[in-house]
């Protein structure tokens, strides 16, 4: 699995053939500039999950719901899922264990699939103290596994497991019958999931330490475009096969005075 938060990054993320395109509320810290993802609106992700959707990718698209959008009452919960699929997400995504489970059973009544996510989840970062990994004792790791079977007990289809000792990945994803999608939780999750931006390189943020980056495109971009702004202040672009041809006609008409053969 992979993010993606328009048009063009879900073409190429489903081009590359990844089994699942989430449109993470990740947007707010790789598209829209925000420290954390607590600023991200529901109006903000069914945008960019309508964005996506206009790709037409044949994977599963899974819509992330922001934070306060399934926190507040069932009826709000179920109809902000409804939102994101309307918008073309096949899939909602919400985080949190146990007492989500609520959430996630309404949202599965109205026939919506839900994936779970559990472990560092980012929509905590007040209540965690930052974004720190989760797990790290026996208690802290027994109460995500028991997370991690309620919402899997409650119907989620899979889960992300984010942030969490590799060890724990692994008792995870023996414990529940659904498919885990590690982030940061080491090699024994069933599946894995980065942020288009952190694998390609694409912006400036400090990436953790979870992230392999698979190209280095703000790089590439930069420089491509120091070349274009060069080539403008040099009149080297636009060229002849850049411009539309005139006729010698026009040419003459336009300047009396030029040669009318060109
Ligand atoms: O929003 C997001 O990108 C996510 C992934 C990190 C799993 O939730």
């Amino acid at each position: 699995m992979v993010t993606a938060y328009d048009e063009p990054t879900a073409t190429i993320a489903d081009a590359a053939g990844v089994d699942l395109i989430l449109v993470g509320d990740s947007v707010a810290n790789t598209v829209l500039g925000y420290d954390d993802t607590l600023q991200v609106t529901i109006d903000d992700m069914e945008r960019h999950v309508a964005a996506v959707s206009r790709a037409r990718p044949e994977c599963l698209v899974v819509g992330d719901m922001p934070w306060m959008s399934y926190h507040v009452s069932t009826e709000e919960t179920v109809r902000n899922a409804a939102r994101l699929i309307r918008a073309g997400a096949q899939a909602v995504k919400l985080e949190g264990g146990r007492k989500r489970v609520p959430a996630i059973e309404a949202i599965i009544d109205a026939e919506i699939p839900v994936m779970g996510h559990i472990g560092l989840t980012p929509q905590s970062v007040l209540a965690m103290g930052g974004f720190r990994v989760q797990g790290r004792n026996v208690d802290g790791a027994t109460a995500l596994i028991d997370g991690a079977t309620a919402i899997a007990d409650a119907g989620c289809f899979a889960m992300v497991v984010e942030g969490v000792p590799d060890a724990v990945g692994v008792a995870v994803t023996a414990a529940v019958d659904v498919p885990t999608i590690g982030i940061g939780a080491g090699p024994g999750c069933d599946g894995q999931v980065l942020v288009f931006h952190d694998v390609l390189g694409l912006g400036s943020r400090k990436t953790a330490k979870f992230v392999r980056r698979y190209a280095n495109l703000a790089e590439d971009a930069t420089k491509a475009l120091a070349e274009f702004a060069a080539d403008v202040r040099t009149g080297a672009f636009p060229g002849q096969a850049e411009s539309y041809e005139s006729s010698d006609e026009l040419r003459h008409a336009l300047d009396p005075g030029s040669d009318p053969s060109g």
